[in-house]
């Protein structure tokens, strides 16, 4: 009988994760919410661009996916500021890939990570992967984990299009929301 119950407790406890259970049973740390706000700094143009293109476009056998640049893979190491301005002071940088992903609107399948560099962040990562629809005003991308400061991450970032320069650059305004664990 006690082996029976024991898969439910297992279940049980993994699902106050990330609430430490010590042998007592008692709580060890505690769940904490953090607010990210950032600037992104996609620079696809010139000699300093840090979005470059790896994959051009395809068009399917049907002929479809031409005009949503379906195939396109773009790998980034883009500039994360406090504010919009380049200049701005840096926070991080945004590592991983944007790629094409639908035949019938610009929608971006968007693997990255939030590498932290300024402040108590500096050394810690937050992993997105999620939906881009650059064109849509405001887009939501699921935070999938993190490291250092950020173990057990879960949340969302918001991503809205701040300016969209003629020669396809563009700053991108983040809004991160994420659950952490609490390490002070
Ligand atoms: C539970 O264990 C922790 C650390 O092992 C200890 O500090 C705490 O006092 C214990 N709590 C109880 C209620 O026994
Ligand atoms: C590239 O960056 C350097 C150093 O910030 C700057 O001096 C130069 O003007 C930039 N070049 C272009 C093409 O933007
Ligand atoms: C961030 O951490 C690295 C490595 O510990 C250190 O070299 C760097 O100076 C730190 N940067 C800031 C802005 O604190």
């Amino acid at each position: 009988m006690c082996m029976r119950m024991a898969p439910l407790l297992l279940l049980t406890v993994m699902s106050l994760l990330p609430t430490i259970i010590s042998a007592n049973g008692s709580s060890t740390a505690e769940n904490e919410m953090t607010h990210l706000h950032f600037f992104f700094h996609d620079v696809v143009s010139g000699r300093n661009a840090t979005a470059v293109t790896i994959i051009g476009p395809v068009t399917s056998p049907a002929g479809t996916g031409t005009g949503t640049f379906f195939g396109l893979v773009r790998m980034i190491d883009d500039l994360l500021t406090e504010g919009p301005e380049p200049t701005s002071q840096a926070v991080g940088r945004a590592q991983g890939f944007y790629a094409a992903a639908d035949l019938a609107e610009v929608a971006f399948l968007q693997p990255m990570n939030l590498v932290f560099t300024a402040g108590k962040y500096n050394g810690s990562v937050l992993t997105v992967q999620g939906r881009n629809a650059p064109l849509h005003n405001m887009r939501e991308m699921p935070v999938v984990g993190g490291s250092g400061l950020f173990r057990f991450a879960r949340g969302y970032a918001q991503a809205h299009t701040h300016t969209f320069f003629a020669n396809g650059d563009a700053i991108v305004e983040y809004d991160v929301y994420v659950k952490h664990f609490s390490q002070n």
